[in-house]
Parts: structure tokens; sequence; C-alpha cells
């Protein structure tokens, strides 16, 4: 069995989010569970591909004012030994920034669905050559691949069914040319990681682009524009999301961005699989990015490493002064701007009742992220009003991110919609415990007041209040605070439990519904 992974990112090599660490822990999973993966790719400008293998190049692409070319890399990631294909091309996947044209990841404008209709053109077109060695499931991810799903399924319906004649002349040599194995399809799953961010763009302009004379589009129209997430939900064999939770919620008008009746449509193919983490690369027992290392059985270093963050950013250093984390893309679906009103009341240093003269905040709060600029500028200004007790940093630290899970007690996810949350689950198992909504993969990972605090609105004052639950029973029940962090560091969200169920996928006959579809 082997499987090709395409999508935008992968980590390390082009992350943006949580999406670039699946690609990276999945298929090194799946290898764990007998399942061969790869994955594909752009060749974005900032990757060095000096040292690696060019497997192919002036592959021709036809668009509809002439040909564009790639070329086709093949490196073996780092980290996971997973082999890693990149597609080339000056014009739409290697010049500009990447992976994406803007920073919160949400499509931006035209030149990102070319770079992605291009990648899914190229990519059903190395395909279509064996470019990629046999390949019997190819797993698109998101948007960026929803014209993929397509292209694929258009390919599969024009192959000859497989007890025909496989020596009878080929009547269309270009055809042939394309399908050089007949008979075998390959089957395409599509994952939503994030359903709001769909990828939209007026047909005939992309008609106008890409189609060469005489074809037809094997894209299907929403009033006047492709829609290239609906492309993925309407063409795949499979279609998966993050967790089971999320697989229910997008059925309904308040998740469904839109659509929620084509998923309804399509539902004895849709499943739920909850996402995982690395466990070898998350591990506080053996992390060489965190100040100490611990585990369950020693937990004693953990709170020297909630000094090292403390004396790093100039806070009062104490270890009964509850610190709060916070790692995440900033943007409206984090739940980002409930936080500054949510934490007003615990950021303020009060007055000491014990010394009458030292002064001591209520909790402290440790930012890191990037994303929209109004939730980069409402969290850099909370810093600066209140740098005692709150620190934020705008970016990509992965040294700090280990620092701040290892290092915090409690973990901030308050998330308006949450596909899986990779966050939280990390969190967990450094013994932080998460504060969340209680929506989509949260919902399925945190329990209240056993695993975490969880609230159910979308408010400044909920969080606020769940905020105030968890410093009340951190203060005042300390045992039941432990209690609370060992069950964290107890629960198991190693990948490998995800891949069996997606090796499951792999197999199941074409008809079969999957375990959970079409529930709720
Ligand atoms: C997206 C989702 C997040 C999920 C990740 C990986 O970033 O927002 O919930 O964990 O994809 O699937």
């Amino acid at each position: 069995m082997r499987v090709l992974f395409a999508a935008s990112e992968l980590t390390p090599i082009a992350k943006v989010g949580g999406l670039a660490d699946v690609m990276a822990a999945l298929p090194a999973a799946l290898k764990r569970v007998g399942v061969e993966a790869a994955v594909v790719i752009p060749r974005y400008s900032f990757i060095n591909v000096s040292r690696i293998k060019r497997l192919a190049s002036s592959i021709a692409v036809p668009l509809a004012r002439g040909v564009e070319h790639v070329s086709l890399y093949r490196g073996t990631h780092a980290k996971t030994g997973v082999p890693v294909f990149l597609v080339e091309n000056d014009r739409y996947l290697s010049s500009g920034p990447g992976p994406y044209f803007n920073a919160t990841a949400f499509v931006g404008g035209r030149k990102e669905i070319q770079r992605f209709t291009f990648f899914s053109k190229a990519v059903a077109e190395l395909l279509a050559r064996g470019a990629f060695g046999s390949v019997d499931v190819v797993h698109c991810n998101d948007w960026h691949t929803g014209p993929l799903a397509s292209l694929l399924t258009r390919m599969n319906a024009d192959k000859t069914p497989i007890n025909a004649d496989k020596d009878a002349p080929r009547k269309n040599p270009r055809k042939s040319a394309l399908h050089p194995r007949k008979s075998a399809t390959t089957k395409v799953v599509f994952t939503i990681h994030n359903l709001a961010n769909q990828g939209r763009w007026n047909a005939a302009e992309i008609d106008r682009w890409m189609l060469v004379k005489g074809e037809s589009s094997p894209f299907a129209k929403s009033g006047a524009d492709y829609n290239f997430m609906a492309e993925g939900i309407r063409s795949a064999d499979w279609i998966t999301t993050v967790s089971e939770s999320y697989s229910r919620e997008i059925l309904t008008p308040q998740y469904g961005e839109g659509l929620e009746k084509l998923l309804a449509s399509r539902r004895k193919r849709l499943t739920g699989i909850l996402n995982g983490i690395d466990y070898a690369f998350f591990d506080p027992a053996h992390d060489p990015l965190i100040p100490n290392r611990f585990s369950i059985k020693d937990i004693g270093w953990k709170p020297l490493n909630k000094l090292w963050l403390q004396h790093h950013f100039g806070f009062r250093v104490a270890s009964d002064i509850p610190l709060f984390g916070l790692i995440s893309r900033l943007t409206e679906q984090k739940g980002i701007d409930l936080i500054p009103p949510a934490i007003k009341e615990y950021v303020s240093p009060v007055k000491s009742r014990r010394g009458g003269t030292t002064w001591q905040a209520a909790a402290q709060f440790v930012f890191l992220g990037q994303g929209a600029p109004e939730h980069e500028q409402a969290l850099v200004a909370l810093a600066q009003k209140y740098p005692s007790t709150v620190f934020t940093k705008i970016g990509f630290d992965e040294p700090l991110a280990h620092a701040i899970y290892a290092g915090s007690d409690f973990f901030l996810m308050p998330s308006r919609f949450e596909p899986s949350g990779l966050g939280q689950m990390i969190a967990m198992r450094y013994g932080s415990v998460p504060i969340v909504r209680a929506t989509g993969g949260l919902a399925d990972t945190v329990f209240d007041n056993s695993t975490g605090f969880v609230f159910l609105k979308e408010s400044a004052k909920d969080l606020a209040s769940a905020i105030g639950r968890a410093l009340v029973c951190y203060r005042e029940a300390p045992l039941r605070f432990s209690d609370i962090r060992r069950q964290c560091m107890e629960q198991d969200f190693d990948f490998v439990n995800a891949a069996k169920q997606y090796r499951d996928l792999y197999y199941a006959r074409p008809n079969a519904p999957p375990r959970n579809a079409g529930r709720g």
C-alpha cells in the first residue's frame, strides 16, 4: 500500500499551522503500521534544493496560453525518513512568498488560487506519468488540493474498466500517454483541516487561464465561482476531517461554512479521525529544547521550567504564581480577541496580602504566535501595558514554544471552532492544563475538571470564568490540581492511533462506509 500526501505545508520546511505538523507526523506514524507514505508539496522560493535529487525536469503542464514546465525533486524528511517530493515551477510555485501570500493562511487572492490550481494540475500530470512510482491512494489536504481530487476523479473515470482488454490498441495517444497504468485507479482521500478556508474564485477567470482549447472544466460552479474545498468534498472517495466532533459540527449551518448541504449529501463518505502528535518529538522526558526534562514520575522538575520562563521574561520569579501559555495562529478562529478582556482582572499587579510591600500578580501570561495584525497588536499592547505579567512574542520560535509547553501551568485555547487542535494535546503531554472552549477536537480531548477547564459560550466572560475556576483550583486545591495535571499527562494522543484508522480507510472497499461515517 503506497499513499501520496499532497499538501501546501510540511514541518519543518514549510510550516504555517497545524496542517504542516500533521503532514510530518501522520506519514511517519503510517510507516509504523505498515503503510508506505510520501509527501508532495510545492518547492517554495525559500526551500533550498541544491543538495536534493532532481528526478525529472521540463515536464509540461498545459495551460490556456501555453505550456508551463515543472521539475520534480525527491528528498527525505530529515526527522522521519519519509520521502518528500517538491514540485518546482518559477512562475507559480517557486517565486514570491510561500506557502501563502498572506500571514493568516486564509486565501488571499488570485496568486494563491493560481498557485494551488497549478500545483494540483502539475501533481495530477506527474501522477499520470508515474513520476511518484506506484501510488494506491492520493491523500489530498484542504482547499489547496481540492482541484487535485477533482482531476484525479476525472482521470479515474476516463480509465478503462479492470476487465477490459489491456492489449487493445489505444485510440487516443495523448490519453494513453497520460494513463500508463490503465486498469489501476487511484483512490482519493480528502481531509478537511479547516472548512473556513475554502478557496473560491471566479470560474470564468480560472477557465480562461487554465483550460486548453476544447477542454471542459473539471470543476463544478457554485454561482459564478469555483470552490476548491467543495471540489475535494464532492469528488473524493472518502472525506475525512480531523476529529469526530468536527465531522458532526460541519453538517450544521453554524460550522458548515455554507457547505453543510454538500457535506450532508456525502455523509456516508465522511468520517472523523482525531489527529495525534508525534510522541517522540513532543516528549518532556527527552526534549532537548526544554531547560529541565521531566515525566509523570519526576514531575518535581517541571516547575523549574516555569522559573526559567519567569526569569527569561523579567517576571517575578516565584513557583506559586500560576503561568498561562498560548501558542497559536493569531486569527479570529482561535478566539484571540476574547483574551484581553478575559484576563484583565488577572494581570494587574495587586498588593500582596502577606507582605504589604511586595507587589504580586494573580497570574502571568506568555503569548507566542503570528497572524492577523489586529490580534498581534492587541497582544503586544497587553504586554506593553503589563510588562511584569504579560510577555508577547510575534512570530515562530520552536525552542520557545517547547519551553512554554514545559513551563506553563495552564494553556489557553478559547477557539470559536477547532477542527482538531494540536496545542492542547502537546500541552497535556507537558503537564500544562488546557483551558478550552467545548468545540471540535477540543471537545473530544479535554474534559472539564478532569483534564482541563472547559467553557461553552464564545464570550470573554465565559473564558474569564474558566480561568477563574482554574486559578481557584491551583491556589486552593493543590492536590486536585496535581491530579488533573497527572491525568493530562496520562492521555494517549500518539499519532499511531489515527494512523491505524487511516490504514483501515485506505484498505476499505470502495463502497464500504467508514467506521463512524454519517453519525450525528
Ligand atoms: C487546522 C485546524 C486545526 C487542526 C490542524 C491540523 O490548522 O485549524 O484544528 O489541528 O489543521 O489538522
